[in-house]
C-alpha cells in the first residue's frame, strides 16, 4: 500500500476512534449525578423514560470497547501498513502464519503418536484397534468427501471396504495410492471404432465379460463387439478381461466392482468418452506417518477380522 492510502487509512481509524472517545465524554458531562424519579416527558405506548444519568457499567462498557480497539490495533495488523506487534509474530500477525502455528503444534504433540506405528508393518497396524481409530478420524477428515464416510464410494469413486482393487489392494499398492495419487487413462473410443463399434463392444462387454442380461433386440453385435475387445480393450483390460492394476483398469468381469455404473447406456458412455478418474495424491499434505496409518486404516476395512 502507498504511504498515502497507508496514511490515509491510519488518520481516519484514529481521528474516528478520538471523536469517539469525545464524543462518550461529551455526552456524559452535563448529565445530573443523582438518580430521580423525574421523566423526560415523552411517552411511547406507555413506556416513559425517567432523566438518569447512564449507569456507569454501560459508560464503561463503551470506554471498554473503544480502549480494545487501540489495544487490537497495535498488536494486529489494521492500520494501514503497520504490521502489528503480537509476541510471538515476528514481522506480524497474519492468518497463514497462525494456522502455521497450530499445524506445528498438534504436530509436535501428535507426531510422536503417529510415528509410533511407522516401523510396524500395515497389516500390524491394521490389528490395532488404537491406530485404527486415529486412521478412522483422518479418513473422515481427508477421504470421506470423496469415497463416503462409510468409505463405501458413489459414482465415479470406488467403494473401499470391497474386493475390488484397480489399483491393487495390498498394503504396498493401497501406499503407493494414497501417497502418489492416481490418474486413471481410459480412452475415448468414439472416434476410434465408431458409435456403431461402440454399441457392439458395450454388448460384448455386459453380456460375455460381466455376464449381464441384454434387452431384447438391443443393436450391439457381440461378434463384432468381442474383436474390437481383442485389438482395443484387451491391451489394458485383459485377454479375458480381468483388469490390470499397473494401468488401474478394472476387471470387466465384476461388475460390482465397477464405478461408474454397469447399465447398457452407462457402459455405452464409458467407452464412448473415456474416463479419467483422479485420486489426489497426498504425500505433501500429510505425510508418510499419517498415511502409513491410513493405509492401514483402508487395509482393515476389506479385510475385517474374524
Ligand atoms: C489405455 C488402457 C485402456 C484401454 C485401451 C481401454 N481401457 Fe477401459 N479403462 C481403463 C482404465 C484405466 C479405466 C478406469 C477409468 C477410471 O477409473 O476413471 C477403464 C475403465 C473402463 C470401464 C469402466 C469400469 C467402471 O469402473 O465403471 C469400462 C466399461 C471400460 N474401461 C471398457 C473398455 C473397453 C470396452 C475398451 C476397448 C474399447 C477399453 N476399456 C479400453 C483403461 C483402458
Ligand atoms: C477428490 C476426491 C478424492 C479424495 C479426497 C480421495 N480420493 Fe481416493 N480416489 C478417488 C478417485 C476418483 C479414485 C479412483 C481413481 C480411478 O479412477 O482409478 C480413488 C481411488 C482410491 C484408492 C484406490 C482404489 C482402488 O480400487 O485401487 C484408494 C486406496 C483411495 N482412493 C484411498 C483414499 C484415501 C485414503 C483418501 C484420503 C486421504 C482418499 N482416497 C481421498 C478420489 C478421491
Amino acid at each position: 500500500m502507498s504511504t498515502f492510502w497507508s496514511g490515509y487509512i491510519t488518520l481516519l481509524t484514529l481521528g474516528t476512534i478520538a471523536a469517539l472517545f469525545w464524543l462518550v465524554f461529551a455526552t456524559r458531562r452535563g448529565q445530573r449525578s443523582d438518580t430521580t424519579e423525574q421523566t423526560l416527558g415523552h411517552s411511547f405506548d406507555g413506556i416513559e423514560e425517567y432523566d438518569n444519568p447512564l449507569p456507569k457499567w454501560w459508560f464503561m462498557l463503551f470506554v471498554g470497547t473503544l480502549v480494545f480497539g487501540l489495544g487490537y490495533l497495535v498488536l494486529y495488523p489494521g492500520l494501514g501498513n503497520w504490521r502489528g506487534v503480537l509476541p510471538g509474530y515476528d514481522g506480524g500477525w497474519t492468518q497463514d502464519k497462525q494456522w502455521q502455528r497450530e499445524v506445528d503444534l498438534a504436530n509436535a504433540q501428535y507426531g510422536p503418536i503417529f510415528a509410533k506405528y511407522s516401523s510396524m508393518s500395515v497389516e500390524q497396524v491394521a490389528q490395532d484397534p488404537e491406530a485404527l481409530k486415529m486412521g478412522g478420524r483422518l479418513f473422515a477428515n481427508h477421504c470421506g468427501i470423496c469415497h463416503g464416510s462409510d468409505a463405501k464410494g458413489a459414482l465415479g469413486f470406488p467403494d473401499l471396504t470391497d474386493a475390488h482393487w484397480r489399483w491393487g489392494g495390498e498394503p504396498a499398492a493401497i501406499k503407493t495410492t494414497i501417497e502418489s495419487g492416481r490418474i486413471a487413462g481410459m480412452p475415448a473410443w468414439l472416434p476410434v471404432i465408431g458409435e456403431q463399434g461402440v454399441q457392439d463392444v458395450a454388448s460384448y462387454v455386459r453380456h460375455d465379460l460381466a455376464q449381464l442380461p441384454l434387452a431384447e433386440g438391443s443393436k450391439g453385435d457381440r461378434e463384432a463387439g468381442k474383436q474390437l475387445y481383442a485389438t482395443n480393450c484387451a491391451a489394458c483390460h485383459g485377454q479375458n478381461g480381468e483388469g490390470m492394476a499397473l494401468m488401474g483398469a478394472p476387471n470387466l468381469t465384476r461388475p460390482d466392482g465397477w464405478i461408474y455404473g454397469s447399465s447398457l447406456g452407462q457402459l455405452q458412455q464409458t467407452i464412448r468418452h473415456g474416463r479419467n478418474g483422479q485420486m489426489p495424491a497426498q504425500q505433501d499434505y500429510l505425510g508418510s506417518d499419517k498415511i502409513h496409518v491410513l493405509a492401514a486404516y483402508v487395509y482393515s476395512l476389506s479385510h475385517k477380522q474374524p
